[in-house]
């Protein structure tokens, strides 16, 4: 096991360029399935989620090559629909696999994923919705068994808009027969992205980014020629976040700030000054850190995947800020860590109220989950009296691309060492 360890009070300076999305590249790697040949697919991040599913779909008979930055899928030869419990219990995005493969071969077998760290996660409205276009499914062992004759378009409402639900009902959709419409859709741009990807194979699928996905099925589809992931907008946030809490100044190269809006604003507020151009976003961090509210919102709103970052950041801001979830319901686990560090932080229901203090200090902290991971990565970068550790970084490594050594690129004294 590796930890990362930090020597704060450096501020942030410099240029970085930003990854691939993990939660576009998942969906676009799935959809590869879809159909045989060679789909080639540009900016995949690399990072165990992404060697996840690799695995997953080698086993199953997917065949990868990588080269100058293309990742090459051959899904010619399918010789099998499972995936196991061994894989999906590390990553549960492996439920992407299941619309793509009933859609293909008319059957699957998935470890059905259980709870997280973050919340108890169901994927009941995936199973609700596929079930309305035909597929039957069981469960045995603790495996979805998916079986359809057919598959037939339908009118899915989803109660509460899901990401990857949405991105499943789209891969099954664009080769069920008849029409489709998602209503209550999900309008993050990893959808958008694979919207994209699925119109580039012939998919036939409009409004997406809206609350309303209209999708025709289609006969036959074809490999993709080329296809890019999406920037990493979790990532750029958490820079943004780390330049301004070090006072920095930076510039996040190759980033999309449309997909940033909500994120921007309250950086802004905050008191950091941010310019978007061509070459991506610049942002100076501010001499004293007012205190913002956030509520985590499905996009176009604060991002959940950012809650634990921003706390951090409120944490040593000038005043009192109130940190509300509504999307997961467990995800304050990072709270106790960031305590240990000197965090003056309450806990109320789905609200944390937090206390800006003058300073963090340096401790021994252990990651829980991905974004709490980073949470405590941006507090090491501006606690004194010593040196951080952050433990089980494992979590961070799912989803981030080497972020202590971009951080190290801009000045960070952080590195990473066998625990
Ligand atoms: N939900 C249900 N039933 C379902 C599906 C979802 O009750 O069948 C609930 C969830 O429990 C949650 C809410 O609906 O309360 C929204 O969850 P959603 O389905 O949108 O989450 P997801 O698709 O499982 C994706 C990202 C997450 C990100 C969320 C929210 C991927 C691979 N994962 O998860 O990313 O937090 O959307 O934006 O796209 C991360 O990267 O750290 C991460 C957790």
């Amino acid at each position: 096991m590796e930890k990362i360890l930090i020597q704060g009070g450096e501020r942030l300076k410099g240029a970085v360029k930003v990854s691939g999305a993990k939660n576009a590249a998942l969906p676009v790697m799935a959809a590869c399935i879809l159909t045989e040949g060679w789909h080639h697919l540009k900016n995949i991040p690399r990072l165990k989620d992404t060697q996840t599913i690799k695995r997953i779909m080698s086993g199953m008979g997917v065949l990868f090559e990588e080269q100058d930055g293309v990742l090459s899928v051959n899904t010619e030869n399918i010789r099998d629909c499972q995936a196991s419990y061994d894989l999906v219990k590390t990553m549960r995005a492996s439920i992407l696999l299941l619309g793509p493969l009933v859609a293909r071969l008319r059957r699957a077998r998935i470890s059905l994923p259980g709870g997280c760290a973050i919340g108890a996660r169901p994927v009941d409205m995936h199973l609700k919705a596929l079930s309305a276009m035909g597929v039957e499914m069981f469960l045995e062992g603790g495996y979805i068994n998916a079986e359809a004759d057919h598959l037939n378009g339908a009118e899915i409402f989803f109660d509460i808009p899901t990401v990857t639900g949405t991105e499943n009902v789209m891969m099954a959709a664009v080769k069920a027969k008849g029409q489709t419409v998602i209503r209550n859709a999900a309008k993050e741009p990893e959808v958008v992205n694979l919207a994209g990807m699925l119109r580039a194979m012939g998919g036939r699928i409009e409004g997406d980014g809206s609350d309303t996905i209209i999708v025709q099925g289609v006969d036959g589809l074809q490999s993709v020629e080329e296809h890019t992931v999406i920037p990493d907008r979790i990532e750029v946030g958490t820079f943004m976040i780390g330049c301004a809490m070090t006072g920095g100044e930076i510039l996040i190269e190759g980033c999309r700030p449309e997909h940033l809006a909500a994120v921007i604003e309250k950086v802004q507020a905050v008191g950091a000054e941010v310019k978007k151009s061509e070459a991506g976003i610049l942002i100076k961090g501010p001499e004293v850190i007012r205190s913002v509210d956030i509520e985590t919102m499905p996009f176009p709103g604060f991002p959940t995947d950012l809650q634990a970052q921003f706390m951090a950041l409120m944490c040593i801001a000038e005043g009192s800020s109130i940190i509300r979830e509504t999307i997961f319901e467990n995800r304050f686990i990072h709270v106790s860590e960031l305590i240990r560090m000197g965090a003056q932080i309450s806990i109320h229901g789905n609200q944390a109220m937090v206390r800006g203090i003058d300073r963090l200090l340096a401790a021994p902290v252990m990651a829980t989950d991905l974004r709490a991971s980073a949470s405590l990565i941006l507090a090491g970068l501006v606690a004194k009296e010593g040196t951080t550790e952050v433990h089980r970084i494992y979590h961070l490594d799912r989803g981030y691309e080497g972020l202590e050594v971009k951080f190290r690129s801009l000045g960070a004294k952080i590195w990473r060492e066998k625990a």
